[in-house]
């Protein structure tokens, strides 16, 4: 019995000693997005003024742009069209889709540019498109019109709701309830009690940073870190062979599975990144002119292409890891 009750103990141990340790299974670099991530020219979902473009265009318009030492990956949108055809779809720009799908797993997203512009609404998320929302939607980064601070924010189909009080050092939202037939809000939580710059204009001026994500079938945390801040974790900016996410500190953004089975409502996921103009969120005038911006949203899109010179992704790298 007593050896038994020692097998158990230190199986404990073991256990424990691994949570959060995980090993890099991908590191996503320079041309290597072009590995890793497929090119979706498709209509855009949420009606933005945006033409998605395939990758030989892309790479013959510079719209995509790799290097190597230092590994560089840009993802951007046209800046020097003028749009006269109003029954055109848009502002040529890219969406990405990664080939391999995600379910239990840690991404650092070493970011060093976001979009910024008026009518800009880019996004770094995670989704099974085609059993959408059953397989449930994680945004990491997502805002409109250079308006910080970023939500991290989750959708799912009925049956997930989070508790107000959680272990976070962002702020909850009012929606609690991450279900899509309550409309579009989800369940968000506001990272601008936590840092001053997790999106947009802020983020690039401090030389952008990392988000991470962690995911298993008991929570989903997501953390972030400006790029000089004083407690980037060795690992995450190492992004090495190994991360261990219990030395990470409080995550910004925490989704426990206490009355939402993860499990269950979340399926293996794709990284999706995409850059649209106006549409269903940036594009609803209040908002749009809310933030200062000019005239219409769509005429600013068409008419002022350089205005979109900074309408640009610049990623190091992500650093996968199982
Ligand atoms: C871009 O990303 C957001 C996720 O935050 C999504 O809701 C939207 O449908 C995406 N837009 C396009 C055009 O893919
Ligand atoms: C393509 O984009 C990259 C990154 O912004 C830039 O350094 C390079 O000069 C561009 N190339 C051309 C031909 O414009």
């Amino acid at each position: 019995m007593r050896s038994a009750t020692l097998l158990t103990v230190s199986a404990a141990l073991v256990t424990s000693a691994l949570a959060g340790s995980y090993a890099r299974t991908e590191h996503i670099a320079g041309a290597g997005f072009y590995n890793a991530f497929e090119f979706q020219a498709i209509p855009d979902p949420t009606n933005g003024r945006v033409n998605y473009v395939d990758q030989a265009t892309a790479q013959r318009t510079n719209l995509t742009f790799a290097s190597a030492s230092p590994d560089k990956f840009v993802l951007r949108a046209d800046a020097s069209t003028v749009l006269s055809d109003a029954g055109a779809l848009g502002r040529n720009s890219v969406r990405i889709r990664s080939r391999n799908t995600y379910a239990t797993h840690v991404a650092v997203f070493d970011v060093a540019h976001m979009p910024q512009a008026c009518g800009t609404w880019p996004a770094i998320w995670e989704t099974d498109e085609e059993s959408w929302p059953n397989g449930g939607e994680i945004d990491i980064v997502e805002g409109v019109n250079d308006q910080g601070a970023n939500a991290v924010t989750l959708h799912t189909s009925a049956g997930c709701t989070m508790p107000a009080a959680r272990t976070q050092t962002g702020t909850a939202g009012d929606q609690l309830n991450c279900d899509t037939a309550l409309g579009d809000a989800g369940c968000g939580v506001d990272l601008s009690s936590t840092r001053p710059a997790t999106y947009g204009p802020a983020f690039n001026a401090a030389g952008g940073g990392w988000y991470a994500i962690e995911r298993t079938p008991a929570f989903i945390n997501v953390w972030f870190w400006p790029r000089s801040a004083g407690d980037v974790p060795a690992d995450v900016k190492a992004g090495g062979g190994r991360v261990d996410t219990a030395t990470w500190g409080t995550p910004a953004a925490n989704f426990p599975d206490t009355s939402c089975d993860i499990a269950k409502l979340f399926t293996a996921h794709n990284i999706i990144i995409n850059l649209t103009f106006c549409g269903d969120w940036a594009g609803t005038q209040d908002l749009y002119a809310g933030a200062g911006c000019p005239a219409t949203c769509i005429s600013y899109v068409d008419a002022n292409p350089t205005a979109f010179t900074n309408a640009y992704f610049e990623f190091n790298a992500i650093n996968i890891y199982k």
